[in-house]
């Protein structure tokens, strides 16, 4: 007998201010982001358990900053995990900007924390 895969789809939901990862049509991780300007401000990612370990956050985070790109703007990395990712992939590096003490009080501020 053969396991079925699908592709995870990755979609964005604006008024959530995230990236989705749906796998089967089940939401299997998010990555949240505020907009500060032109500054995309990457702050936490996630994938549940139930699907965790099989690369869903890197093609989750690879598809949400391809769409920063494609949308003309750039990335603040405040998540560890995007951060980890973009040290992998330095095809972004063009488009990062540092995590500054000023945009952390910005993302609190915006957050309510
Ligand atoms: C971190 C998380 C999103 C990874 O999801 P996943 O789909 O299992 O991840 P992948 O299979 O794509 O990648 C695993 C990688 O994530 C890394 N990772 C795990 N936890 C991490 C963390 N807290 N910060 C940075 N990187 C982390 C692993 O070291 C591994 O790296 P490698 O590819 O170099 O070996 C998931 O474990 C999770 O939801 N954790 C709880 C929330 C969290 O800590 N989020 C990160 C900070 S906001």
């Amino acid at each position: 007998m053969t396991e079925q895969t699908t592709t995870p789809v990755v979609r964005r939901v604006d008024d959530r201010h995230r990236y989705e990862i749906l796998v089967d049509g089940e939401r299997a991780g998010l990555t949240a982001y505020r907009d500060r300007g032109e500054q995309r401000v990457f702050f936490h990612t996630e994938v549940d358990d139930a699907f965790a370990g099989q690369g869903l956050a890197s093609i989750l985070v690879q598809e949400a900053l391809t769409d920063v790109r494609a949308s003309g703007m750039r990335i603040v990395p405040v998540c560890p995990y995007v951060a980890k990712f973009l040290k992998k992939h330095e095809e972004f590096a063009d488009l990062t900007d540092p995590v500054t003490p000023e945009a952390l009080r910005w993302l609190d501020g915006v957050l309510g924390r």
